[in-house]
């Protein structure tokens, strides 16, 4: 189970400080249990890991067993934001770091439409047009113009190539159970569809088939994510200091009241970068409202201590770490003695390289911590489908109850909207005639 490691920040609060926001995050999780706090018709995601049903597992693998089937080599995810981020980070984190260019995995998961890039569209058509390809589109809105965009593409390509029939075989839309243009045009078409759940936003959807379907159809086990999700909600369910969701959410939002005003996620594993994404997304999304919120922010160390690292250590104090520590990596590497030496490293004869990874750790932690840089540490025994469950679950509960100690309504959005009104206005979609008039003054 992870555990949060407060002992390299004591020295930056004292007791009865922590012990008063222990008391406010203790609040915090009863408003977000008894669903009595705002936004609380968006609690859906709370309890998917005890109330999935077995037959929705078994519907995403069903999916990826057809398309095995079918010869499918390349499946395009298109979506953005929370209906992107989930299923992008658990594919990085569990995938083959080179896998692409082994020509290893079947089929090959790639993303569109969480951009607007004509390049990145175009290059990905490249793709497409020499793989047996299927598209799983998310959307719960149904009307984001960027998935919305890039699908319009893929799906005249389809058409050509497999023809209409063909492209309901290998199209699944994933998206509102009634409302919204991907709804009516999934059933018009007769695409299969899953659905998102009108109590479950997009940056809490990761454990919903909008991240199960594509992590299941990559060839990993959504089942024991979805365990290591119920373990999780199970430790963090209940109302105790050693909840490590409330150890969380207490410590940053005492740091957050001492002037820290930035949190910065720190991995020490590149399979993890991705992750930070989701993680600045949930926390970014949930708390930066009404003037307030801890300004998320990630590196990926040790590449990061070679151009953050200066900053960090010695820029403005205002930034705080969290340290997401996995105990045991899944592959090793020794490092041999050489008979010359020449690169002077024979002290480091039998390490394996890992250790080389958890010195440079420890030793960052106390520099940082010796440069005024409060360390939280976050520790998970290894990365794999069962942990990362644990810590899509554990990150989404801490964020609740932290958004409560904040008083902001950690479920809605309301700042998203500003591009969006200005984009439709500036392509002319009708309806936005007015604005358009008003902004093109402006330019
Ligand atoms: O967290 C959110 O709500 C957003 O990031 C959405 O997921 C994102 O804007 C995509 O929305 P939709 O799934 O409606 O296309």
């Amino acid at each position: 189970m992870i555990k949060i490691d407060l002992k390299p920040s004591a020295s930056f609060f004292e007791k009865s400080q922590y012990d008063e926001m222990l008391e406010r995050a203790f609040a915090a999780f009863n408003t977000l249990e008894s669903g009595t706090g705002a936004g609380n018709d968006f609690l859906g995601w709370n309890r998917l890991p005890i109330e999935t049903p077995q037959s929705l597992i078994d519907e995403c693998n069903s999916v990826a067993d057809k398309w095995r089937w079918l010869g499918v080599e390349l499946v395009v995810v298109i979506g953005i934001g929370g209906s992107y981020l989930g299923a992008k980070s658990a594919l990085e984190a569990l995938s083959h770091t080179f896998a692409a260019q082994l020509g290893k995995t079947s089929p090959q998961i790639v993303f569109a439409g969480q951009n607007l890039s004509q390049d990145y569209l175009c290059d990905l058509m490249d793709l497409v047009k020499v793989r047996s390809t299927a598209l799983i589109v998310i959307s719960k809105s149904g009307t984001t113009t960027e998935p919305a965009v890039a699908f319009r593409v893929l799906k005249q390509y389809m058409e050509e190539k497999y023809g209409r029939k063909g492209s309901r075989e290998r199209i699944v839309a994933v998206t509102d159970a009634k409302r919204g243009a991907l709804k009516s045009l999934s059933t018009q078409e007769g695409y299969k569809t899953f659905v998102i759940e009108d109590n479950i936003g997009g940056r809490f959807s990761v454990l919903s088939p909008v991240g199960l379907l594509p992590i299941a159809v990559a060839g990993y086990d959504i089942q024991a994510m979805m365990n290591g999700a119920k373990d999780c909600y199970n430790a963090t369910s209940i109302s105790s200091e050693d909840n490590p969701a409330i150890q969380y959410a207490t410590i940053r939002n005492l740091f957050y009241e001492q002037g820290k005003k930035i949190e910065i996620l720190v991995n020490y594993l590149p399979k993890l970068q991705y992750f930070s994404e989701w993680w600045k997304q949930l926390y970014g999304e949930s708390e930066g409202k009404d003037g307030k919120g801890i300004f998320p922010a990630s590196v990926n160390f040790t590449t990061d201590l070679h151009s953050m690292g200066q900053y960090i250590q010695d820029g403005e104090r205002t930034i705080f770490e969290t340290v997401i520590s996995v105990e045991k990596s899944n592959r090793k590497i020794n490092i041999q003695s050489d008979a010359q030496n020449l690169d002077g490293l024979n002290f480091l004869n039998g390490k394996e390289i890992e250790e080389c990874n958890r010195m440079a750790q420890l030793g960052t932690r106390l520099a940082h911590i010796d440069g005024g840089v409060p360390n939280i540490v976050v520790e998970v025994e290894k990365i794999d489908e069962y942990t990362l469950g644990e810590l899509f679950y554990f990150f989404e509960k801490a964020c609740g109850i932290s958004a409560y100690i904040l008083d902001v309504n950690p479920f809605n959005q309301p700042g998203v909207e500003a591009y969006k009104k200005n984009m439709f206005a500036l392509l002319g979609k009708p309806g936005y005639e007015e604005a358009a008039e008003a902004l093109m003054k402006r330019l």
